[in-house]
């Protein structure tokens, strides 16, 4: 398709448990051609009132892809390539921190990278120019604000930072690694976090993570001995879904 050259206000990338976004209208399908392969879908694109927002399934709008086949950079590139020039990766994740137990919602602020054999960069086709990015911060100070005054204006008590321990997947941890994860700083444990942001960071786009915890992570919350309940997770983005919509609502009429 061709760049659209009406502004997209901002653009979703949603994770397990938001294959679509809810009171989207007039809504366009675009399956976009990247340099990098095919996205995980079609981007959508539709309206909430005035404002025009992209939507992306990130595992596929069936849930096909795990997170480690997922095509980060034909997304993020798609993205951009659209006109995206904010991003909001809603994230499913595991609570490893006391106060981040099931159902709640955290904006985090730093991230640590456990995955591995993932294609991590833009930067990585011979003769090209290599471009090494700041990544110190890795997610976008003013879009985590906006994110966190959003979720208040929604009447939604997010919790603001936390590091995002960034695992392989497909399957849960075992309980010495979130011991180990929690004994390097990290608060929260998901699957695809990375490369996500930092493609992000290279293709300039603001990017932050809307964290939404479905489980305690193994080992974590008031029972650390019983098996993470997949079911329970279903049930707890299900809910967490329908505040995501609420959130990223009140910050287009920011
Ligand atoms: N670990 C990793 N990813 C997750 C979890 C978890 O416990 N819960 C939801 N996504």
């Amino acid at each position: 398709m061709s760049r659209s050259n009406r502004h997209i206000e901002l653009a979703v990338i949603g994770g397990t448990g938001l294959y679509q976004f809810p009171g989207l209208e007039n809504i366009e399908r675009h399956a976009v051609d990247t340099p990098y392969g095919h996205p995980s879908d079609a981007v959508v694109v539709g309206q909430i009132g005035a404002r025009r927002i992209a939507f992306l399934a990130r595992h596929g709008e069936s849930h096909t892809i795990p997170p480690h086949r997922v095509n980060y950079r034909a997304n993020v590139w798609a993205l951009h390539h659209i006109g995206a020039r904010r991003v909001i990766g809603v994230n499913a994740v595991g609570g490893i921190r006391h106060d981040m137990g099931p159902r709640v919602i955290a904006v985090p602020d730093q991230i640590i990278d456990y995955t591995s054999e993932r294609l991590t960069s833009f930067s990585d086709v011979a003769g090209t120019h290599v471009r090494h990015i700041d990544f110190s911060e890795p997610y976008t100070a003013r879009l985590r604000t906006d994110l966190l005054t959003a979720a208040g204006k929604a009447g939604i008590a997010a919790i603001d930072g936390g590091c995002y321990g960034a695992t392989q997947g497909p399957r849960l941890e075992t309980r010495a690694e979130i011991a180990r994860m929690r004994r390097d700083g990290c608060d929260l444990v998901g699957m695809s976090g990375m490369p996500e942001a930092a493609l992000a960071r290279e293709l300039d786009l603001e990017y932050a993570s809307l964290s939404l915890v479905a489980n305690w992570a193994a080992g974590c919350g008031p029972a650390p001995d019983t098996a993470i309940s997949l079911p329970e997770i279903y049930a707890n983005l299900h809910t967490a879904a329908a505040e995501v919509s609420r959130i990223i609502g009140a910050l287009l009429s920011l």
